[in-house]
Order: structure tokens, then C-alpha cells, then sequence
């Protein structure tokens, strides 16, 4: 992979996981970096080793994404550097509690999170990709996202709200050239599962993946113009059949009349 000067990429959640991984790659790759959490040690260490590996420039950010002022930190950033031609949206947060044994006060601390920072990122990034028709944005989502019943339901929910933008960014911003791309891991080795409330010990190990190669491949599904990556899913026809059938839905979803199984006798 080529590594000449990229613009730079801003990573949320980059103190740990994924994030760092992304960090990582990406300065590997050219971009010099901006990365937030609320972390602010851990993303000094990654910020050392990173410089020291590659000699780009990398800036920590600490801000609390859930919290307004932190989050609105951030979006200034993102409108006023010009120098950003990448926003990996991927700080978020889980749980492993079913929906009814969770605390919904945590559940909103999640949406804030996982919905309401990625989307307000997304709108702080996009009026300037657009205006210079150049920009990318990877949205990270999950496998939960269309498999809501696995886990706690309001986790998937916030993944699949995060599809579901992808798709609709997707149409909205492709033409105007903008690189759009949702992530959809399946369990990844990080101390996301610890945090959730979970552990990483309970699940068989053919089901877990290396957060190295996790990246890797999202980075590999970027580069081939994958609009969903799904790093696990060993055969991609099965994704783009139930794509397919997602599709054959469109010209029907709304009609003048029900369809005819509801039209019962009054
Ligand atoms: N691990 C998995 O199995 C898995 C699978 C599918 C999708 N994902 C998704 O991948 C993304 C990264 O997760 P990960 O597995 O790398 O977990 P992780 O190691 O726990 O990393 C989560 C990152 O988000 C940051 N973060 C959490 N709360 C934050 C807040 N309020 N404000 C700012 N940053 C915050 C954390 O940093 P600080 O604590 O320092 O703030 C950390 O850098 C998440 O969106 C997750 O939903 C994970």
C-alpha cells in the first residue's frame, strides 16, 4: 500500500481497539491523524508509538462524545480543518444485558453515543467533503445491526440506525464523491466486551475475531469500494442476496391500497 500524504483522518474512540488499530493502518497509510476519546493517556502511548513508526503528525483530542460540549468540540474540528479527508466514526459502546434486564438511563447513554455523535459527526464532516468532493467516511456499525436478537436490542438498534444512514449517505453523497462505508464486525477481541458488561471468555473461539484483522479487512473492503463490509461472512453473494431481496421490497413499500391478504370483508 502506498503511503503518500493522505489529508488527515480523524478517529473517534481511537484509545483502545479497533480505533487504535484503525490509527495505526491509516498513519501507515499516509494520513496523518487526529484521534479522540475520552482516554487521554492511552492516546498519548498510541500517539508516541505511532510517530515513532511512521514520522506523521498526530493530535489527541480528549472529549467525552455523550457529553454536548465535548461533542460539539469535535465538530468544530472537523469543520474548520480542511486538512480532514477522513472520519472513522467508531467510538461506541455495547451491552450483553438482554433489552427488559438492562438500565435504560445506560441504554440513552448508548444512543447518545452510538446514534447522536456519530450522526452529528457525519454532519459536521460532510458539508466540507461535499464542497471539495473529496472526503471518505466510515461509519462503524456492527453485525448486530441485522441481527438485533443476539445481543442486547438496543445495541443492535443503535448498529442498525447506523446501516440504515450508511445507505441513505450512500445515495446522497456518492455522486458528489464521497467514499461511504459501514463496518459490520462480527465479536472482535477488544476490551469492548469487558466494558459491555460481558467477557470475551464465554464465546467459543472460532467466533471471535483479531481486532488486526478486523481492520485490515474494513481497510481492504474501503479499498475494493465496499459499501458494507462484513469481514466475517466468508461468501459475499449471501449479503448481496439478502441486499437483493431488500431491493425487490422498494417498488411496493407504498402503495394506494393494502395488499390483498388485508382486505377483509367489513
Ligand atoms: N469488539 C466487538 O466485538 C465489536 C463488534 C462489532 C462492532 N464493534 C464496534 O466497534 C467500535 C469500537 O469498539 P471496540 O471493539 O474497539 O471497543 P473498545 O476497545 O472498548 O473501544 C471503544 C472506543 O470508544 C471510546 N469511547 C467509549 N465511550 C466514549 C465516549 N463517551 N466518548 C468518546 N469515546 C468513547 C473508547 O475510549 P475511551 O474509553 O478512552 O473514551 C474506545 O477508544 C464500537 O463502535 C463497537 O460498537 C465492536
Amino acid at each position: 500500500m502506498t503511503n503518500f500524504p493522505r489529508g488527515t483522518a480523524l478517529i473517534t474512540g481511537a484509545s483502545s481497539g479497533i480505533g487504535a488499530l484503525y490509527a495505526d493502518r491509516l498513519a501507515r497509510r499516509g494520513y496523518d491523524l487526529i484521534l479522540v476519546a475520552r482516554g487521554q493517556d492511552a492516546l498519548a502511548r498510541i500517539r508516541e508509538d505511532i510517530v515513532q513508526a511512521t514520522g506523521r503528525t498526530v493530535t489527541t483530542v480528549r472529549a467525552d462524545l455523550g457529553e454536548r460540549d465535548d461533542l460539539l468540540k469535535i465538530e468544530a474540528i472537523l469543520r474548520s480543518d480542511p486538512s480532514i479527508t477522513m472520519l472513522v466514526n467508531n467510538a461506541g459502546v455495547g451491552a450483553v444485558a438482554p433489552l427488559l434486564m438492562s438500565d435504560v438511563e445506560d441504554m440513552e447513554r448508548m444512543i447518545r453515543l452510538n446514534v447522536t455523535a456519530l450522526t452529528r459527526l457525519v454532519y459536521a464532516v460532510a458539508p466540507s467533503f461535499v464542497a471539495r468532493e473529496h472526503g471518505t467516511i466510515v461509519n462503524m456499525a456492527s453485525a448486530l445491526g441485522i441481527a438485533p436478537e443476539i445481543l442486547n436490542g438496543v445495541y443492535g438498534a443503535t448498529k442498525a440506525f447506523v446501516i440504515a444512514l450508511t445507505f441513505s449517505l450512500q445515495k446522497e453523497l456518492a455522486e458528489k464523491n464521497i467514499r461511504i462505508q459501514a463496518v459490520l464486525p462480527g465479536a472482535v477481541d477488544t476490551p469492548f466486551w469487558e466494558a459491555s458488561g460481558g467477557s470475551l471468555d464465554r464465546l467459543p473461539d472460532q467466533i471471535v475475531m483479531k481486532a488486526e484483522d478486523a481492520v485490515d479487512a474494513a481497510l481492504a473492503g474501503l479499498d475494493m469500494g465496499e459499501l458494507i463490509t462484513l469481514p466475517s461472512i466468508p461468501d459475499i453473494g449471501d449479503w448481496n442476496a439478502y441486499e437483493a431481496a431488500r431491493q425487490k421490497l422498494m417498488p411496493n413499500l407504498s402503495r394506494d391500497v393494502p395488499a390483498a391478504r388485508y382486505q377483509t370483508r367489513r
